[in-house]
């Protein structure tokens, strides 16, 4: 075990980098997305449901693992679990997916993120202003993923030029550790992007009604549209679970990443108001800011209809196509573009970063290894396996890598979390672990939510899931066949990741009872 583990600098700094590993383009492209494809208001009592009863408590779950474990010396869940239920020794082998998701989601989120460097120059010089539609803009973007030829762009080089800066971009961040290089660019990045996104809003709220022809197709319709809700969606399980795979994923929680940030608390480091201020910052990010921008603009050019086709042509397509076109209709449109892409790189990149925390933390922790080395490693693994979301992004390779790191994977992981903290390492203790050195009281009732309303609710979740979607997604149901090999060789690959770092994690701990003398695990 090393012992000179890394620390925060201040408690600003942690609240900021937890914060900047939620709030990305989960807040600002992926929630008006879902909205979008979910209905407007019907989405958003689940969401809030799943915040005050998944989100909410799994950010403290996590605050108080991590920091629990941070002190055992470990920075990542097979460590941590094991610090909870010592006896068992398989428990470790479900800490890999606490490694194992955070690398499968920064596997396209760093390839998307690189989109949004390329976009921001393409803004200011006007290299898309030609497009006036969504069709024509739906076609840029498809010339700038490769996916087609077209008058823009002959193939995939300008993509994987910025793809490649990007990528180096996290390495160098990753390379300066985590007070040096995390803390800082989030203590800048944060304020910084939260000032763009207010500035976004106040000019998009000046919109109006930008075309007199067609008066319903306003701003104040666009936030209505999100804010009027439908309770007759509460009988979908499908918004349901759309629902709570938005929190998990905007929260950044149930993946293993604020574990990791959070080992690097000091013993009795405050984490009850700090994960509450966090998830405050993300939500504020989220339903205020994120909220205000996309819907309204594209539901005041657009109308709601045209809206809904675009969302349900591609989660990020209000984000990449709508905007952009909305956004060089007014003065000074090359700037505004610009500035929502700069906004979104720069929450992409301290999403990015934390994604990449809890794999480099293992290979430091549990081998031992020094930052430069471990970073070194995870740059080099992690670039080849990116090469197919790359080059195989229109075979349904990211879809294949968010349903089972983005969604699967979190919710099976957020459970086994939740039994571990509230059953086996019990209640009791939970709490008083989690209050301690702590800045608030958290109200009692949220001890009853933890132990039964949090599990009950994940494993709701898991078990439709089960029955819906569970033998469709194993016999590939609804793909492509053209695109079969691609996702099902995809598949193999996580299948063998996973394998790997359990492999991984077995001989650690085989040298670690070599060297404590003890027998072997
Ligand atoms: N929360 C990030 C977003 O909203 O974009 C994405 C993310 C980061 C998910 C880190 C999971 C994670 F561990």
């Amino acid at each position: 075990m090393d012992m000179k583990r890394e620390q925060w600098a201040s408690k600003l700094g942690v609240i900021l980098a937890v914060a900047g590993s939620a709030i990305g383009l989960g807040n600002f492209l992926r929630f008006p997305g879902q909205v979008v494809q979910n209905g407007g208001g019907a989405f958003m009592i689940p969401y809030f449901i799943a915040l005050l009863f998944l989100g909410l408590p799994l950010m403290w779950i996590e605050w108080t693992i991590g920091r629990f474990g941070g002190g055992f010396g470990h920075s990542t869940a097979p460590g941590m679990f094991h610090s909870l239920w010592e006896k068992n020794r398989f428990i470790k082998y479900f800490g890999v997916i606490g490694i194992f998701g955070p690398i499968v989601i920064f596997l396209y989120y760093i390839y998307i993120e690189s989109w949004l460097l390329g976009y921001s120059l393409f803004a200011l010089t006007g290299k898309y202003a030609a497009c006036a539609t969504s069709e024509s803009m739906l076609g840029f973007l498809r010339g700038y993923q490769g996916i087609v030829v077209n008058e823009h762009f002959s193939g995939l080089g300008t993509a994987y030029f910025f793809f490649l800066i990007t990528f180096l971009l996290n390495g160098l961040v990753l390379y300066r550790g985590v007070q040096g290089g995390i803390e800082r660019v989030c203590k800048i990045g944060v304020p910084l992007l939260l000032l763009l996104a207010v500035g976004l809003v106040v000019r998009v709220f000046f919109l109006g009604t930008p075309d007199p022809a067609q008066p319903g197709n306003n701003v104040v319709n666009g936030l209505g549209y999100l804010w009027n809700p439908d309770w007759s969606a509460l009988k979908n399980s499908r918004v349901w679970l759309a629902a709570a795979g938005q929190i998990f994923f905007t929260l950044s929680c149930g993946i293993g990443v604020i574990l990791t940030y959070a080992s690097y608390l000091k013993k009795n480091d405050d984490v009850a108001l700090s994960g509450l201020t966090a998830a405050s910052a993300n939500e504020f990010a989220e339903v205020v800011l994120g909220a205000s921008l996309v819907i309204p603009a594209a539901y005041a050019f657009f109308g709601s209809e045209a809206m809904a086709d675009i969302a349900r042509g591609g989660v990020f397509n209000l984000g990449f196509v709508t905007m952009p076109l909305v956004l060089q209709k007014l003065a000074f449109g090359n700037l505004f573009g610009f500035l929502w892409f700069v906004l979104l790189f720069i929450a992409g990149i301290t999403s990015s970063i934390s994604l990449a925390q809890p794999a480099v933390a293992f290979l430091e922790d549990e081998f031992n290894l020094s930052r430069k080395k471990a970073v070194g490693i995870f740059m080099v693994v992690t670039f080849v396996l990116t090469q197919p979301a790359i080059f195989f992004l229109g075979r349904g390779v990211v879809d294949e890598l968010d349903f089972w790191g983005g969604s699967f994977f979190l919710v099976v992981f957020a459970t086994v979390e939740t039994i571990l903290f509230a059953w086996v390492f019990g209640m009791d203790r939970a709490w008083t672990e989690l209050h301690a050195g702590s800045d608030i009281v958290i109200p009692k009732f949220y001890r009853f939510i933890i132990k039964y309303i949090t599990p009950a609710f994940l494993l709701c979740i898991l078990g439709f899931w089960l029955v819906q979607d569970w033998l469709p997604v194993m016999l590939l149901k609804g793909v492509n066949p053209a695109d079969l090999p691609y996702v099902l060789g995809t598949r193999l690959g996580l299948l063998l990741l996973l394998a790997v770092l359990a492999l991984l994690v077995r001989q650690s701990w085989q040298r670690r009872k070599q060297k404590e003398g003890v027998h072997a695990a």
